[in-house]
C-alpha cells in the first residue's frame, strides 16, 4: 500500500513551488487516516511511510485527534489547537482590546466587524487573536505543511460550541501564495478588499534566542530550508498597501528595522514585538 501511494505522489507535479520531498514525510496513526494522509502526500508530491521508516527531518503525522509536525532532530512536535491549550488561554486572559495587536489594527477606531486578511498566517496564532477580538479573518498560508496543521485545527474546532461565534464571524484559511492572491484582487471591485492586511514575515533567527518559542523555532527550521526561501516581502507589502482599505499592519521584532523604507504612520510596541501601522483611511 505504501509503495503505490508513493509512486502516485512522484508522478504528480507539486502545487507548491518548493520541493519538500526529502524534508518532510507523511505518516498516519491508523488505517482510518490512511486516505486523508495519502491524498495530502499525493497532492504535494511527498513520501508516505511508517514512523519507523521515515528518514526525513520532519514528519507530518496524522493522528486520531490532531495532526502534528514532528521535528525528528529536536525530538519534539507542534500542532495547532483553537479549542484548548495556549490559544484558548490567550483568548480568555489575553487582555482583549488593550493588547498591542488590537490597537495596531484600530479595533476601537473602526466599527466591528473589521475584515482582516492575514497574508502570512503561519500557525494562525495572531489570526486567532484577531478573530477573538471580533474580526472576520481570512488567512493565507503558502506552505502546504503549515496550512495543513491549521486546516486540521479548523476541522476539529468546527463543531465545538466555544468556536461557534468565531465560525459565524468568518475564520478561514486558503493555501496559496499571498502575492498571487492579492494580484488577483485587482480584477475585483474594492468591495472585495479587506479593511486590514496583516503581515508577519519570517525574521532571521537569532541564535538560541529564548524569545523565539518552540513553535516558531520549528517553523523557522522548516521554512529556512534552502528551497523554501523566497524573499517577496517587499512585493507583498506594496500589494498590501494597494489593497487594504483602512490599514496595513506589519509585525516586527522590537528592534528590527522597518520592512521597507516607507515610514509607518505609527508603531505600537509590546514586550518583544513592534507593530508598524500604515494608516490608509
Ligand atoms: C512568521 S510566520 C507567521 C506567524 C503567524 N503570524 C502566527 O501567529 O503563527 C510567517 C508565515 O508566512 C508564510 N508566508 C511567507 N510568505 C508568504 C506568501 N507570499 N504567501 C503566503 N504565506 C507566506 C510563511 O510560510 C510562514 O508560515
Amino acid at each position: 500500500m505504501f509503495k503505490s501511494v508513493n509512486s502516485l505522489a512522484h508522478n504528480k507535479r507539486s502545487v507548491y513551488n518548493f520541493p519538500m520531498k526529502d524534508l518532510v514525510s507523511i505518516c498516519f496513526e491508523s488505517e482510518f487516516l490512511a486516505l486523508v494522509a495519502a491524498k495530502f502526500a499525493q497532492k504535494n508530491a511527498l513520501n508516505i511511510s511508517t514512523l519507523d521508516e521515515a528518514s526525513s527531518d520532519f514528519i507530518l503525522y496524522y493522528k486520531e485527534d490532531i495532526t502534528e509536525l514532528i521535528d525528528r532532530q529536536a525530538n519534539t512536535a507542534i500542532h495547532v489547537d483553537f479549542i484548548s491549550g495556549s490559544l484558548a488561554h490567550r483568548r480568555k486572559y489575553g487582555g482583549g482590546q488593550g493588547q498591542a495587536i488590537a490597537k495596531a489594527i484600530g479595533i476601537k477606531k473602526y466599527r466591528l466587524p473589521l475584515s482582516v486578511l492575514d497574508v502570512t498566517a503561519g500557525l494562525a496564532k495572531d489570526a486567532f487573536v484577531l478573530a477573538c477580538l471580533g474580526c472576520s479573518v481570512k488567512m493565507i498560508e503558502r506552505n502546504p505543511i503549515v496550512a495543513e496543521l491549521v486546516n486540521t485545527a479548523l476541522k476539529l474546532a468546527e463543531n465545538n460550541d466555544n468556536f461557534e461565534d468565531i465560525k459565524q464571524q468568518g475564520f478561514s484559511l486558503l493555501q496559496t501564495d499571498a502575492v498571487d492572491y492579492l494580484k488577483k484582487l485587482d480584477t475585483k471591485s474594492n468591495s472585495h478588499y479587506p479593511d486590514i492586511i496583516y503581515l508577519d514575515p519570517m525574521y532571521p533567527q537569532r541564535k538560541k534566542s529564548a524569545s523565539v518559542r518552540k513553535n516558531m523555532q520549528i517553523l523557522q527550521k522548516l521554512l529556512s530550508h534552502k528551497e523554501n526561501t523566497q524573499p517577496d516581502e517587499t512585493e507583498l507589502f506594496n500589494l498590501a498597501l494597494k489593497f487594504a482599505r483602512k490599514r496595513v499592519v506589519v509585525k516586527r521584532p522590537k528592534t528590527a528595522p522597518t520592512l521597507t523604507d516607507k515610514i509607518p504612520s505609527m508603531s505600537i510596541q509590546s514586550k518583544i514585538t513592534r507593530y508598524d501601522v500604515y494608516v490608509l483611511t
